[in-house]
């Protein structure tokens, strides 16, 4: 039986009040801050990590789920990545040239996804997204952009969205056109209206949902059809659904893709991968070139990764424990009788929470995360189970999470909500 922790947050309030007065938006990523947790209950600062456990600056232990908002595949301080880091540190973390192990991961990434025939390597995930449009951009000579939910916090995607719109050129909103996944006929429509200046369409490859009636076979064709690329976003899907990515795990190859975040388990590196005839055709026109690009210790990391998933049985055990979580918790909820579902593949899925006239609240999602974090589970957004979180931690998890349903259905049926909710209720920020 989980016990609710004794636990005392002041040193993570401490912190971000100090933040707020120096660093802008006081984080580095909006969905890492405070706002995406309920205010007051979950801790603000992790200080460490071990295999799938947290600690905070104040000391209180947590099995994560949200893993680094997904570069965590194997777990931190995973030992093959950390020693490939610390024996590059005796090296040299960038040189005046380029290096070697620039080479050997290309082979590696050449040789396990299979729309890389050629690749280039970055630090973020939008940069990755940027240089796979600016490239698709330049082979097609076209302007227009069909985008799919997120892709970064880049100019040319972020004129796509309606909040935070400072400083980017409103212009830029003539050039890129939004779907939802699965809704193949708006982009017909958008190919339609925009006749002959499609540059590209860039989505996910999945998000939580299946491709259904031949959505991404059908997004592929379309494309071409039209003198278009199709560009797979795979900063989250990447090396989580397999080595080669979601497109390996699906069966359906895009003309460029995007990965990122897991590449490096927690180091920044991120790859722009695509067809040998696009990229040689792009290659003396276009402009892609940072001085971190090759920086040496991401670089060995992303090879312990690689040769990790090609060594273990990494990606089944990643498959196997996302499916215990999400099957247990699904019967569980029924068996109390909540309106909770944890729903997407089992590399990454999400809660849906809703009321019994089937309507969804972010309250909801608040009082479930607020009842976790008070037992030693913290979930985000995602749901992301890795290598190395243990049987007992899904174990231990699904019994919070049957203390937390019960909480959540009394909260329901006590025509007071509210009052359950001991901290702000979190909101949806972009990014
Ligand atoms: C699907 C997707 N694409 C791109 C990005 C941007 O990656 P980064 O935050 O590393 O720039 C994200 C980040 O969450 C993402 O989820």
């Amino acid at each position: 039986m989980p016990e609710i922790l004794d636990r005392k947050l002041e040193k993570s309030f401490e912190l971000w009040d100090m933040a707020q007065k120096k660093i802008l938006s006081g984080t580095q990523l909006y969905s890492k801050g405070p706002e995406t947790h309920i205010k007051g209950v979950s801790p603000i600062y992790i200080e460490k990590g071990k295999a799938a456990h947290v600690w905070d600056v104040d000391g209180n232990e947590y099995i994560d789920y949200d893993m680094g908002l997904g570069p965590i595949l194997l777990g931190y301080c995973y030992d093959a990545v950390d020693y490939a880091v610390k024996e590059q540190l005796k090296y040299g973390m960038g040189f005046s040239l380029v290096s070697p192990k620039e080479v050997e991961y290309a082979e590696l990434c050449v040789k396990n996804i299979p729309c890389a025939e050629k690749v280039r390597f970055l630090k973020t995930g939008s940069s990755a997204t940027e240089g796979a449009i600016r490239i698709a951009r330049a082979y097609t000579g076209k302007k227009h952009i069909i985008r799919g939910e997120y892709h970064g916090w880049h100019e040319w995607t972020t004129a796509g969205e309606t909040v935070r719109q400072g400083g980017i050129l409103p212009e830029l909103k003539n050039y890129i056109h939004k779907f939802e996944y699965n809704d193949f006929s708006t982009v017909e429509r958008l190919f339609e209206e925009y006749k002959g200046d499609i540059a590209a369409v860039i989505t996910e490859p999945v998000i939580l949902e299946q491709p259904q009636n031949g959505f991404l076979e059908n997004l592929l064709e379309l494309c071409h059809a039209n003198g278009a690329l199709l560009i797979f976003d795979e900063v989250v899907t990447g090396f989580r659904f397999s080595i080669g990515g979601a497109q390996k795990y699906l069966g359906i190859t895009p003309d460029l893709a995007a990965f990122g975040k897991a590449a490096a388990n927690g180091m920044p590196l991120s790859i722009i991968a695509g067809k040998k005839e696009i990229m040689d055709v792009v290659d003396k026109n276009i402009f892609i070139s940072t001085t971190f690009g090759g920086e040496t210790l991401s670089l060995a990391a992303g090879i312990a990764v690689m040769k990790e998933l090609e060594e273990k049985d990494i990606t089944e055990r990643i498959w196997a424990l996302g499916s215990k979580l999400r099957e247990e918790t699904n019967k569980m909820a029924e068996r109390v009788g909540v309106n909770i579902r944890l729903h997407g593949y089992s590399p990454r899925m999400m809660f849906d929470y809703k009321d019994s006239a089937n309507k969804n609240d972010w309250k909801y999602n608040s009082l479930f995360m607020q009842e976790c974090v008070k037992r030693g589970v913290l979930l985000g957004w995602s749901i992301f189970p890795c290598y190395t979180h243990t049987d007992q931690d899904i174990d231990f998890t699904l019994s919070v999470f049957e203390d937390a349903m019960k909480i959540y259905k009394k909260a329901m049926g006590s025509g007071n909500f509210d009052s359950y909710l001991e901290g702000e209720p979190l909101k949806i920020v972009l990014g």
